[in-house]
């Protein structure tokens, strides 16, 4: 095997100096700055990508990435199909924790809280600026569902292909009811921010009484690296 490749993560830190009182203006600030990385740097592709942990009704937890494709101050958000076993699981225990990595900036972003479902006309809206053919995919997959082979997921395309025919007008294919999203109402966010010989900077927003992100509801706690 290869020798192992030990990096320094020389990052800029965070202090409580340069942080606002409530956690939404820095999520936004260090989503604005990793989207905009992605635009001039091959070294983050997929500046929205987000692990989602769920819990199942047996304690069983499970973890997958989405993409964070909602984000305003009442949390972090995505959509996904309301049959998976991710919604499955948040139906039975919507406790929820979501981590989005930016490697290549030495940051990560925590939230923990509990999953609510995003309105239908906000599903609605988002569904419709997909392209026409994630729309006849979320048609035609049976997410987390077993299937015999790829070949039964291809021909369902087809026939969904010839009963909702790509237009060009965003109602071409309508919103599937088992299709919508989820929100993170956060108790709890951690901004970490990578520093040298792993004395890295956690500062967690845990959050006092009734708000969302960007209300004044929020006490911030250093925690050790
Ligand atoms: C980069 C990336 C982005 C993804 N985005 C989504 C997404 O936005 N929504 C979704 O339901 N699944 C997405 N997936 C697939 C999920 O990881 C997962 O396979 C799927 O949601 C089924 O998970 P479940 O069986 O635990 O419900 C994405 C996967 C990757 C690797």
């Amino acid at each position: 095997m290869e020798p192992i490749a030990r990096w320094d993560y020389a990052g800029e830190g965070l202090d409580e100096q340069q942080i606002p009182a409530a956690p939404w203006e820095l999520v936004r600030g260090w989503v604005e700055q990793a989207r905009a990385r992605s635009q001039q740097e091959s070294d983050l592709r997929e500046p929205d990508q987000i692990s989602i942990a769920t819990v199942d009704a047996d304690g069983g937890p499970s973890v997958r990435t989405v993409l964070m494709r909602y984000l305003e101050p009442a949390g972090p958000g995505f959509y996904t199909n309301l049959d998976s076993r991710k919604a499955v699981a948040l139906q039975e225990n919507p406790k929820i924790a979501g981590t989005v990595t930016w490697a290549p900036m030495f940051r990560a972003i925590r939230f923990e809280g509990t999953a609510r479902l995003l309105d239908r006309d906000t599903v609605r809206t988002y569904f419709e600026s997909r392209p026409w053919g994630s729309r006849i995919g979320a048609w035609a997959s049976a997410q987390s569902q077993p299937i015999h082979d790829r070949t039964v997921l291809e021909d369902r395309v087809r026939e969904l292909e010839l009963k909702f025919p790509d237009t060009g007008h965003a109602d071409d294919v309508p919103l599937p009811d088992n299709w919508g999203g989820y929100l993170i109402d956060c108790h709890a966010v951690e901004f970490w921010a990578g520093r040298s010989s792993r004395l890295h900077d956690r500062l967690v927003y845990l959050r006092e009484g009734d708000g969302d992100l960007a209300d004044d509801c929020w006490r911030v706690e250093r925690r050790q690296p």
